[in-house]
């Protein structure tokens, strides 16, 4: 993906929303998240090509109670098989316990900030998955909030990644809880793990797919099956 084409997005973006809409001051705002929180989600994509990718199941762990050095995991599972992506403060592994295969990655960006979708567009509201949600547009990213307290995302749309995949997560649950000690320690097996470099990607990019920068490499490598045998994020 290269930044001229994320630009023609952005810019088709605005001009669209000037075009059609004159937002109120009274509009909701989404979120902020809990600075520490555990969520349970379906996702599912599709290709450039148009072809979809099937789905997948996430738990994800996130704590941005310290905000210089934010902590992030999912777990990935597709087909009976787990792979996790730990992000701490910018330093990423990609790993499976199945068979103790890691990868390390610096990315130029942490995890998204408990209030990233602030600034969008207000949209009104639509029904997800039985829930009443408000709907928000930031960047071609389409978040929904339940409407009645307690708040809680009810669905994540994202329009592509560097290979062109649009994804879409509908949480299950979503909690604020203290993690326990452990869930965002790295595996012994992480430490000696090959570095991935990273491919052509942008802040913005990262931000929104923060796992996509590993792909390139780890496919053409073959890393990419051994520490992600899920197929979920190389
Ligand atoms: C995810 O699945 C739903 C239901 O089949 C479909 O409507 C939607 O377009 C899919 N989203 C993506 C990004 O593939």
């Amino acid at each position: 993906m290269t930044s001229g084409l994320l630009l023609a997005f952005l810019v088709l973006l605005s001009l669209h929303v000037a075009s059609c809409r004159v937002f109120a001051a009274e509009d909701p705002i989404p979120g902020p998240w809990p600075d520490s929180f555990f969520a349970t989600l379906a996702r599912n994509g599709t290709k450039a090509d148009g072809a979809p990718t099937g789905t997948d199941v996430q738990a994800k762990y996130y704590d941005y109670s310290n905000r210089n050095a934010p902590l992030y995991r999912q777990d990935c599972s597709k087909n009976g098989i787990t792979s996790t992506f730990l992000l701490l403060g910018k330093e990423g592994y990609i790993f499976t316990k199945a068979s103790e295969a890691c990868v390390h990655v610096t990315l130029p960006v942490a995890v998204v900030k408990p209030e990233w979708m602030q600034g969008g567009e207000y949209q009104g509201t639509e029904v997800v998955n039985n829930v009443p949600s408000n709907l928000w547009i930031k960047a071609d990213h389409r978040y929904y909030e339940s409407v009645t307290a307690p708040k809680r995302p009810t669905r994540v749309f994202t329009p592509f990644d560097q290979l062109g995949t649009a994804h879409q997560e509908d949480y299950g649950t979503f909690t604020e809880v203290q993690h326990t000690p452990g869930t965002f320690d790295i595996p012994a097996y992480c430490p000696a793990a090959p570095a991935l470099l990273l491919l052509d990607t942008t802040p913005e990019l990262a931000a929104r797919g923060a796992l996509s920068v590993a792909r390139g490499l780890g496919a053409t490598g073959g890393v990419g099956r051994a520490v992600d045998p899920a197929g979920c994020f190389i």
